[in-house]
C-alpha cells in the first residue's frame, strides 16, 4: 500500500507520497505542493531536501556508512584502485576485462593537452590558487574540445569522461610545474593513472623516475576514497549547471569553484595549516580545543553534515597513516602526532559529542599527501582529481533521467513592498 504524509492548513488536509529509497530512506514527494496549497518549503541549506533519487553512492550518516554502486568503501579502498573505481561509479558496474581495457586506453589516449593550452599556463603569476586555474583551464577545454560540448551518445560520453579524468590530472601537473618554473612533462603512455601523475609532478626530464608502489597504492586510495559522496555542496553544484543542458566542462568547473571553499574541499589545506599553527605557537591542545569551543576557531576537518558518527573514509585514512609513513620511511611526522591528540581529546569533550562531531575525509588526508610530497596548496587541487568521476557519475545519472528539469529554487521576498521610483532632484 503506498505510504502517504499527510498536511492539515488552513482546514484543507493534502495527501503527499512518501517514496522509499532501496535502502530504506523515506522521502515526501512535494512536487505539487504549491500547486495543492500555494505553500513552498524553505530550507535555506537543503538539509531536509532531496535533490533527486540517485543510484550512485549510499550514505547512512548515523552508522557511517559508504557505498559506491553498494560496494563498501572499505572493500574498494582495500581491494580496488582509483580508476576502476571511477568505472564502477560512472557507469554502475566493476569493469571487466575488455572494459577495462577500453576505458584505460581512453584514459591514455587522452591524457596529452593540446600545445596551445601551455599560452593559458603562461598567463598565470607563479603564486596563482591552483584551484583558480584548475576551474579556468576545464572551462578552457571546452575551447579545445568542442566535440564533448555536445555528448550524443554512450561512445562519446565514454570518450569524454575518460577525456577529462585523464586531463585534470595532467592540468594539475602542469599548474604544479608552472608554478615551480620547470618545464612541462609529458604524460607517459606506459604508465598507469597515478604512476604517470607522478611522473608529470615530480620527475625531471632525462632521469629516470621510478615511483614507489607503496606511494602509488597510498595515493590510489586517496583519490578513491574522495570519488564520490552523495550529493554534496559540489556535486549539486555539478548537477544544478548540468540541469540547464551545459556542458559537462561547465559544470565539472563549477564543481571546482564550489569544492574549494574552507568548508568543503578546501578544508584539507585549513587542517593541515591550523596543525602547523598548533605546533608553531606551542599552543596546548586544550588551549586550541578552548579556542574552538569559544567559537574563534573551527576545529578544521572535523563534523560534517550528513555523517554523525565516524566518516568511513577518516577511519581508513588515519589507518593508512602509520603504514604508508613507515613504508615512506617517516618514522615521525608531527602533524599525525597533533592530529591525533586533538581527536583523542576532542572525542572525550562533550562539547563535540554533543554536537556529533567526528573526523571527516579532510582530517587525515593531508598527513599523506604531505608524506607523499604534494604541495599543501595542491591538496585540495587532489580532493578535485579525485571527485572527478563522481562528478561525471553524477551529471550522466541527471542527464538520462528524462524527468530532469532546469533546477530553479523559489524564495520567500521580505524586501520592500511596492514604492515609486524617486527622481534624484527628491531623493534624501
Ligand atoms: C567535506 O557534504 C559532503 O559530503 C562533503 C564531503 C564530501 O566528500 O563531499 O564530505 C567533503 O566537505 C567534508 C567537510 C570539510 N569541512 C570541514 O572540515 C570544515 C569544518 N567543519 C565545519 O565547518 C562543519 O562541520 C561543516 C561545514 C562540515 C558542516 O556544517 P553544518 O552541518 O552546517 O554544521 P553546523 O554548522 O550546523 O554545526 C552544528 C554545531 C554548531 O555549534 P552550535 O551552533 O550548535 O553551538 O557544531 C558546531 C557548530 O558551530 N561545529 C563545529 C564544527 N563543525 C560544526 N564547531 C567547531 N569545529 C567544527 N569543525
Amino acid at each position: 500500500m503506498a505510504r502517504t504524509a499527510t498536511l492539515t492548513f488552513e482546514g484543507k488536509k493534502i495527501e503527499f507520497p512518501v517514496i522509499e529509497g532501496s535502502e530504506g530512506e523515506l522521502g515526501m514527494d512535494i512536487s505539487k505542493l504549491r500547486a495543492q496549497t500555494g505553500l513552498i518549503t524553505l530550507d535555506p541549506a537543503y538539509g531536509n531536501t532531496g535533490a533527486c533519487t540517485s543510484a550512485i553512492t549510499f550514505i547512512d550518516g548515523e552508522k557511517g556508512i559508504l557505498r559506491y554502486r553498494g560496494v563498501p568503501i572499505e572493500q574498494l579502498a582495500e581491494k580496488s584502485n582509483f580508476i576502476e573505481t571511477a568505472f564502477l561509479l560512472i557507469f554502475g558496474h566493476l569493469p571487466n576485462q575488455e572494459e577495462a581495457l577500453r576505458f584505460r586506453r581512453r584514459l591514455t589516449d587522452n591524457a596529452h593537452l593540446h600545445e596551445d593550452f601551455k599560452h593559458h599556463f603562461q598567463g598565470f603569476p607563479t603564486d596563482a590558487p591552483p584551484m583558480a586555474i584548475l576551474s579556468a583551464m576545464i572551462n578552457t577545454l571546452a575551447c579545445f574540445e568542442h566535440k564533448f560540448l555536445k555528448i550524443g551518445d554512450n561512445e562519446s560520453f565514454e570518450e569524454a569522461a575518460a577525456s577529462l579524468i585523464s586531463k585534470v590530472r595532467t592540468i594539475a601537473a602542469y599548474t604544479y610545474r608552472k608554478s615551480r618554473g620547470l618545464p612541462y612533462v609529458y604524460p607517459d603512455p606506459n604508465r598507469r593513472y597515478v604512476s604517470n601523475f607522478l611522473h608529470m609532478m615530480f620527475s625531471r626530464p632525462y632521469q629516470d623516475y621510478h615511483v614507489d608502489e607503496d606511494v602509488e597504492d597510498a595515493l590510489n586510495m586517496v583519490l578513491l576514497l574522495h570519488a564520490d559522496h552523495e550529493q554534496n555542496c559540489s556535486t549539486s553544484t555539478v548537477r544544478m549547471v548540468g540541469s540547464a543542458d551545459a556542458s559537462l566542462y561547465s559544470s565539472a568547473a563549477a564543481g571546482v569553484c564550489a569544492l574549494w571553499g574552507k568548508l568543503h574541499g578546501g578544508a584539507n589545506v585549513e587542517v593541515l595549516e591550523m596543525l602547523e599553527k598548533i605546533q608553531t605557537s606551542g599552543m596546548s591542545i586544550e588551549d586550541f580545543l578552548k579556542r574552538v569551543k569559544d567559537k574563534s576557531e573551527l576545529l578544521m576537518g572535523f563534523g560534517h553534515r550528513v555523517y554523525k558518527n565516524f566518516d568511513p573514509r577518516a577511519k581508513i585514512l588515519k589507518a593508512a597513516c602509520d603504514k604508508v609513513l613507515a613504508k615512506i620511511g617517516i618514522k615521525n611526522e608531527p602533524m599525525l602526532d597533533i592530529a591525533r591528540r586533538l581527536e583523542e581529546a576532542a572525542l572525550k569533550d562533550s562539547y563535540f559529542v554533543d554536537r556529533k562531531l567526528y573526523p571527516n575525509v579532510d582530517f587525515y588526508s593531508g598527513i599523506i599527501m604531505k608524506a607523499i610530497g604534494i604541495p599543501l596548496n595542491m591538496f585540495t587541487v587532489m580532493f578535485a582529481i579525485g571527485r572527478m568521476p563522481g562528478w561525471i557519475a553524477q551529471w550522466r545519472e541527471q542527464h538520462a533521467d528524462k524527468s530532469t528539469r532546469i533546477a530553479r529554487p523559489r524564495q520567500i521576498y521580505t524586501g520592500p513592498t511596492l514604492q515609486d521610483y524617486v527622481e534624484p532632484d527628491k531623493r534624501a
